[in-house]
């Protein structure tokens, strides 16, 4: 049995209102990868930012190489090669990627030696994987590559502890499968990793082990190839989880949203969508596969009045709405679940009940135009935290104290929980279970299906073609700004979705 490098020990940290790690013990052997699993809000982030050194712990102890350290900040980590990628990445985008590997690691080497670095870096990509041009701008880069420079940076410094915080939620499938063999590399090279996720299939495609925490606190570790995705789920979230929908027939009314020939441009003027055509009704669900980057992000922009259309109609209800603000778009029922969570979907110093109102703050119940009604407010918000099963210490807490999928949670609830006039909506969503856990995703997409039966119409867009499968009426796939297939779901091949994705063939 190999060694323990690290173990952390009865490790507690408390934030106001919430324990974050209550009484945690984690252990890594010498060239593993052991998962932390857990859902939204359970303290895998909390934990890692301790060993990392952004968090002083309250108590408890941390080991390394069987010795005990103190860990006060990054650096300090840094020399006992432990090294963190987070969510968010923190490269400076003007700078190329040799500089911003060697930024802050000069100090030790005395002598800043530019090209020696790149041709270090080089050779790194090339033995790990990691494919990725020392010259390059960050800004130019692809997430998926912005996230090699991150790895690369820390592969550079010598790491062999690499802690990884929910490493593929801005990948690619393809971008994926090339990090998992990078990951694999790094074992074989002697690396251990710390890889975070609440995604149970990258448990089972990854990890030698995994630990799973529930509230802060240690449920079980367990070695992979001894659990099931059934136990596990059950372990992180304390009840059984479904894993298949029940679809009831489909009953679709009338056209929602009518969208005919449109054209849109980026910021460089390239065009992104090329001519698009199709039709939405009330009570279906259309699923748009594709791989991110063929135009998703520009469509569903248009469709909800973000971005202006070169040419073209958008028709909602009948109505035309072709170049409109957001606002009128929202007013004639349109209902967005944004990608980017942060930033456009929340004001991150307002608290939790302000974001959940932010939208509807106007209406009634809420103001009678001139006052607002904190009664109202706070009971409504107390429902929707309750029906989400948000995390947080009360509705009242700035919602950047929130973990990142609690985060996610508070869009979703103001998107598809508020109350707005008429009938039917028409729902945009985009990647609405994307860094949810699994609890969270059930309870996500059991309400998109609730909401297709309650007679509106959907238009969702993911990366999961199981949930794609799972919870739509009809498939398009998307290939470089243009819908180059559709399909009834019940008819769907899997197969042909991919060849159709990847530019291969189009129906
Ligand atoms: N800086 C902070 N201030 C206050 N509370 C915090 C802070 N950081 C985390 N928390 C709280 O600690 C708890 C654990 O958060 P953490 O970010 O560790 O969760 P997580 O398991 O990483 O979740 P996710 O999967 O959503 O990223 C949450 O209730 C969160 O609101
Ligand atoms: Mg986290």
């Amino acid at each position: 049995m190999e060694k323990n490098i690290i173990e952390l020990i009865d490790i507690v940290k408390t934030f106001p209102g919430v324990v974050a790690n209550d009484h945690v013990n984690f252990s890594l052997k010498a060239g593993e990868i052991h998962a932390l699993l857990g859902e939204n809000g359970a303290g895998k982030t909390t934990l890692m930012n301790i060993l990392y050194g952004i968090y002083r712990m309250d108590s408890g102890k941390i080991k390394v190489d069987g010795r005990e350290v103190q860990i006060r900040s990054p650096r300090d980590a840094i020399k006992l090669g432990i090294g963190m990628v987070h969510q968010n990445f923190k490269l400076i985008p003007a700078h190329t990627v040799t500089e911003n590997v060697i930024l802050g690691s000069e100090g030790s080497r005395l002598i800043l030696d530019v090209e020696g670095a790149a041709k270090e870096i080089r050779s790194l990509a090339l033995n790990f994987g990691l494919y990725v041009d020392p010259l390059a701008e960050v800004w130019k880069l692809s997430m998926g590559e912005r996230q090699r420079v991150e790895i690369l940076k820390l592969l550079y410094r010598n790491v062999r502890v690499m802690i990884l915080d929910e490493p593929t939620t801005v990948l690619t499938p393809q971008e994926k499968k090339e990090l998992f063999i990078s990951l694999k590399e790094m074992c074989s090279r002697g690396k251990s990793i710390i890889f975070i996720t609440h995604k149970l299939d990258e448990v089972f495609e990854i990890s030698d082990r995994v630990t799973v925490l529930r509230r802060g606190k240690n449920v079980a570790t367990k070695v992979t190839r001894e659990t099931s995705k059934v136990e596990l789920a059950n372990l992180m979230i304390g009840r059984p989880v479904v894993f298949e929908y029940v679809k009831n027939p489909l009953k679709p009314s009338g056209i929602a949203l009518k969208v005919e020939n449109i054209r849109v441009l980026d910021e460089d003027g390239n065009l992104k969508l090329k001519d698009v055509s199709f039709n939405l009704r009330f009570g279906e669900i259309v699923g748009v596969a594709g791989v991110a980057g063929n135009g998703q992000r520009e469509l569903a922009e248009a469709i909800t009045g973000l971005r202006k259309v070169y040419s073209g109609k958008i028709y909602v209800c009948g109505k035309d709405l072709t170049n409109l603000s957001p606002k009128k778009f929202f007013e004639n029922g349109v209902l967005f679940i944004p990608e980017e969570r942060l930033g456009v979907g929340t004001a991150p110093n307002l608290s939790l009940a302000e974001n959940l109102i932010l939208k509807t703050y106007d209406r009634k119940p809420f103001s009678n135009s001139i006052l607002l009604n904190y009664k109202e407010i706070q009971k409504f918000s107390e429902k929707l935290v309750k029906d989400f099963e948000i995390l947080c210490p009360s509705v009242r807490v700035p919602v950047k104290f929130l973990s990142g999928g609690n985060l996610q949670k508070v869009v979703l609830a103001r998107e598809l929980g508020s109350p707005v006039g008429g009938d039917g909506h028409v729902i945009v969503a985009m990647y609405p279970t994307r860094g949810l856990d699994v609890g969270a995703t059930e309870y996500v997409r059991k309400l998109l299906l609730k909401m297709r039966d309650e007679g509106n119409a959907i238009i969702l867009f993911s990366e999961d073609l199981d949930e794609i499968l799972s919870l739509s009426d009809r498939i398009f796939v998307m290939f470089e700004g243009k819908i180059v297939g559709e399909m009834l779901s019940h008819e769907a091949d899997i197969e042909k979705i991919g060849l159709m994705m990847a530019g291969v063939m189009g129906s």
